[in-house]
């Protein structure tokens, strides 16, 4: 049956994307439409002594300066200003709420213009003076106040006994720097006001979840606001939770009862969230064999004063890996700073980095190859929950990534492999994530021509949403994928989550499929209807939807069309809506993983550091768009060259504030940094995790890319550098 899906196909919306047809956020443009500019604080902490409007408003085109002093109402619980993603303990921030200064470019006045050009002019002109109290911003700092988070999986075995009794041990801390986002399009948003009724553009990742903070906040009726996202020009994480864009907007909308776009600067972007640094301190204990005995994995990350922020970093470790005993803890240093949230596999990027270099170093330990560690710890068990999974093809990415990599070739010996006058290194590491999925809503209406139009809230964050729901829904009707129209992206249609987790591919297909299967059976109740039905003997479970009929699985020759079936049943359109329905079953973990071979360049006397080869391979279950999922593992290993080399944002602590908060002082990896890449799907058939057998791409590829990057440079170099990014100054030292 399955033609579209694991068929590669071009992005239904590439065509609009390329030539500058589709409209982000802040491209929607109505007469009069109001432009708003952010003024940021200057200061981390304290509070607004005096804000002086007056200058900026005296400037032609100023239409008015919002600040916490003459806003329109918003809601005083905490509650209300919560979301779907963000963290459940602590007090979400609220943008001009009040006088309190909480973190450096906090947003603090809003000036509203007629042009874009007055309005942040303007915002210049805005004189401020606070009291500024002492400020904490230094993750690294001694003394900071602690906070231990519940431990993400129950310890087992006596991790520190059997770590002392082991042969060998390697202990040691690795560090993450703060990374920011930086997607190419900026944080906007478009109000447009209709009569006390708003339509908000936003660049977000969920549509419902804005929409209904929206209305938590300005205690507005649902059908008060509504949020649309057709297209978002990456957000990996920025865009899950409501950003301040979205209400400043509809702030100023309300004040002025007319449209306003805010668009924020590249600047201002680093006043929203973010990866938080983080402290790694694995130990490892080995017999002389190479297997583990002692598995001890603790986290200390940054997050804010005003929430306790924190994903997974550290229990990846004992799943990953064989070992009887193991045991985890996070901790949280609180500071004044923005909140930090989800970025591309959040935790297991940070975590999952820690433990494969600290692997690495355990097998130069045992003067062991570091693939064939890998394969001595294998686990076909979660230990952590003491259950299989319901598919695990990772020896497989080992074997297939090895062999196109060529890594039976590599020298083990550090520094013994040149190419002219660079060393060459040559480093593998792994990764894994979870398999989730989520309850999502479709509906899709089916018309007497063959024309299918499916239908969620969902987004599509540049991973190829849009093109997936077609695919499917093309296989699922029996219709050619240009006879299927996707629409998503807006807050009137079913419900579903934010797209975000992975987990959109599988539960949008699953919601598809189930919608199809109404279909199917209506189709043929009104197939029934027509005298002499071909199929009026036959069950819903006889028939499939093939080439726009309705045909008998057994015998194709008993067929009613679509247009036959309707007319039979005078309609012109059928439509339904239904969800996906996942059972919660503990019974098995489920998870997607990968093996990363990367290939590094070092030049010796300048340190520099080129990433020349990538081998990533890949078992996620079905793979229902091989040139999209490409496309993701691309540039999630495009992201690890950079987490690896590049990326770091700085504090200069005596102002609390980024110092490089822009492209040029924040590297990301750019053309010249990026050369080849190969991606393999292994075959992973999954019977036990859903129907389809999906488990979904979007942040895999990132897991363990940094780790073998980090290993291919010691190995290079033999110069372990265990806080990213490793740059050349670290090489040096
Ligand atoms: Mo992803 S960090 O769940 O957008």
């Amino acid at each position: 049956m399955a033609s579209y899906i694991g068929t590669p196909a071009s992005r239904i919306d590439g065509h609009a994307k390329v030539t500058g047809e589709a409209k982000y956020a802040a491209e929607f443009n109505v007469p009069g439409l109001a432009h708003a500019s952010v003024v940021s604080s200057a200061i981390a902490k304290g509070s607004i002594a005096r804000l002086d409007t007056s200058e900026a408003m005296r400037v032609e085109g100023v239409i008015d300066v919002l600040t916490w002093q003459n806003r329109p109402p918003m809601a005083r619980a905490d509650s209300a200003y919560r979301d779907d993603v963000g963290p459940e303990d602590g007090s979400p921030f609220r943008p001009l709420y009040d006088d309190k200064i909480m973190f450096s470019r906090q947003p603090i006045a809003l000036v509203v213009a007629e042009e874009p050009e007055i309005a942040r002019s303007a915002a210049s002109l805005v004189r401020v003076d606070y009291n500024e109290d002492e400020h904490l911003t230094d993750l690294f700092r001694r003394g900071n106040k602690i906070v231990t988070l519940k431990a993400p999986a129950p310890p087992r075995g006596n991790p520190g006994k059997a770590y002392a009794a082991s042969d060998v041990r390697h202990e040691a801390e690795y560090v993450i720097p703060i990374e920011h986002h930086n997607p190419m399009e900026l944080f906007a948003s478009t109000a447009i006001w209709d009569d006390g009724k708003l339509t908000v553009y936003d660049k977000t990742q969920g549509v419902q979840n804005v929409q209904r903070y929206l209305c938590n906040v300005f205690a507005m009726k649902p059908n008060e606001v509504r949020v649309v996202s057709l297209f978002v020009g990456g957000a990996f994480g920025a865009g899950l939770r409501p950003q301040f864009e979205a209400a400043l907007v509809v702030l100023a909308a309300r004040a002025l009862k007319r449209s306003v776009r805010l668009v924020l600067t590249r600047q201002q972007m680093y006043g929203l969230s973010y990866r938080p640094a983080t402290i790694e301190r694995l130990a490892l204990g080995a017999k002389r064999a190479g297997t583990l005995n002692a598995v001890m994995h603790e986290a200390t990350a940054m997050t804010s004063k005003h929430e306790d922020y924190a994903r997974d970093d550290t229990a990846w470790s004992g799943r990953l890996y064989k070992s009887a005993s193991a045991a985890y803890s996070h901790r949280l240093a609180k500071l004044d700073v923005p909140s930090p949230g989800d970025m591309r596999a959040p935790g297991a990027a940070t975590g999952v980095y820690a433990l494969e270099c600290a692997m690495d170093e355990l097998a130069v330990a045992l003067k062991l190859d570091p693939l064939e560690l890998r394969y001595r710890v294998y686990s076909d068990r979660d230990q952590n929950n003491d259950v299989p999974f319901t598919s695990k093809q990772l020896r497989e990415c080992y074997r297939q990534g090895a062999e196109a990599f060529g890594w039976d070739k590599r020298n083990p010996e550090p520094r013994a492999m040149r190419d002219g006058s660079e060393l060459v290194g040559w480093g593998i590491a792994t990764g894994i994530w979870d398999a989730l999925q989520m309850k999502f809503t479709v509906r899709i209406a089916l018309t007497a021509n063959g024309h299918a139009e499916v239908a969620c809230g969902t987004s599509d964050i540049g991973t190829g949403t849009y093109t997936i729901m077609a695919q499917v829904t093309a296989d699922m009707l029996g219709l050619p994928l240009d006879s299927v129209t996707v629409k998503l992206g807006d807050s009137t249609l079913p419900q579903s989550q934010v797209e975000g987790g992975s987990w959109t591919a599988a539960s949008v297909s699953h919601a598809i499929a189930a919608a199809a299967d109404k279909i199917k059976k209506e189709l043929l109740r009104l197939a029934k209807k027509a005298p002499d039905s071909p199929l009026r003997s036959v069950k819903v479970e006889e028939v499939t939807l093939v080439d726009g009929k309705l045909a008998g699985k057994r015998d194709a020759r008993h067929f009613v069309s679509i247009a036959d079936a309707m007319r039979s049943g005078a309609v012109d359109r059928v439509e339904m809506e239904s969800s996906s329905d996942f059972k919660d079953d503990s019974s098995h973990a489920r998870n997607t993983h990968s093996a990363t071979f990367a290939e590094v360049k070092v030049d010796e006397e300048l340190g520099v550091v080129r990433v020349t080869r990538v081998v990533n391979a890949v078992a996620a279950g079905r793979i229902l768009n091989p040139k999209t999922a490409s496309s993701q593992i691309m540039g999630s290993v495009v992201w690890g060259i950079g987490m690896a080399l590049h990326e770091e944002t700085l504090i200069d602590q005596a102002f609390g504030r980024i110092m490089n908060a822009n492209f040029a002082e924040y590297h990301v990896p750019v053309n010249a940094d990026v050369q080849e890449i190969k991606v393999i799907f292994v075959e992973e058939p999954d019977e036990i995790i859903n129907p389809l057998g999906i488990k979904g791409v979007g942040e895999i590829g990132i897991v363990g890319v940094a780790a073998a990057i980090a290993n291919a440079v010691y190995h290079a170099t033999g110069k372990r550098v265990r806080d990213l990014p490793i740059t050349l100054d670290k090489l040096m030292r």
